[in-house]
């Protein structure tokens, strides 16, 4: 049976077209059912609507506390009914409470070889750390930062001359391979 998908963005959304193209295919065992941003001017909801995705708006700005912003963010998703739920460049901490009700359900992709760098700037950390590879975690979330179980990852090389912007780039590729493929795994 076609698992149903949501997916959560706050800008860009490359991972979430990644994986809406992936789900294209007649054998994959997913659909996705709600693109939801926090954001309103996304540039991802763009995609989401051309490709007759349901595409919902829950902006952040509007709520009074991180508790009523999760709240509403429940109730969107319980009346979509996803199986999965992705994190796709989604710049919002989710509480505990909300993280424990959606348990097993949320994956998330991060910029690193996790357990390496969790939180912000993880390019550049590596570069400073004089790394040879970098690359991207897809992981299961739960109520501590970026330290879920790991589905899958990727790794990338770090090249002579490469700033964070050039190894965004190439992780960023590897990405939009590795998030699909771990959809397909979990469903
Ligand atoms: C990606 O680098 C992802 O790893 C991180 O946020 C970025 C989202 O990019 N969580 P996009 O919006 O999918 O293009």
């Amino acid at each position: 049976m076609s698992q149903r998908v949501a997916i959560l963005i706050s800008g860009r959304g490359s991972n979430m077209r990644a994986l809406c193209e992936a789900m294209k295919a007649a054998d994959f065992p997913a659909e996705p059912i709600l693109v939801l941003s926090n954001r309103p001017d996304a540039a991802g909801l763009d995609y989401a609507r051309a490709n007759g995705i349901p595409a919902q708006i829950i902006d952040h700005t509007r709520f009074e506390s991180r508790e009523a912003f999760d709240a509403a963010l429940d109730d969107a998703l319980s009346a979509a009914r996803p199986d999965i739920i992705c994190l796709a460049g989604f710049m919002r901490l989710l509480t505990a409470g909300f993280v424990e009700k959606w348990a097993g359900k949320i994956i998330n992709i991060h910029p690193s070889l996790l357990p390496k760098y969790p939180g912000l700037k993880t390019h550049q950390r590596a570069l400073d750390a004089g790394d040879t590879e970098a690359g991207c975690t897809v992981h299961y979330v739960v109520p501590e930062t970026d330290a879920g179980e790991i589905v899958g990852q990727s790794a990338v090389p770090i090249l002579p001359g490469d700033t964070a912007e050039t190894l965004d780039a190439r992780v960023r590729e590897a990405e939009h391979i590795l998030y699909p493929a771990c959809l397909r795994k979990l469903c």
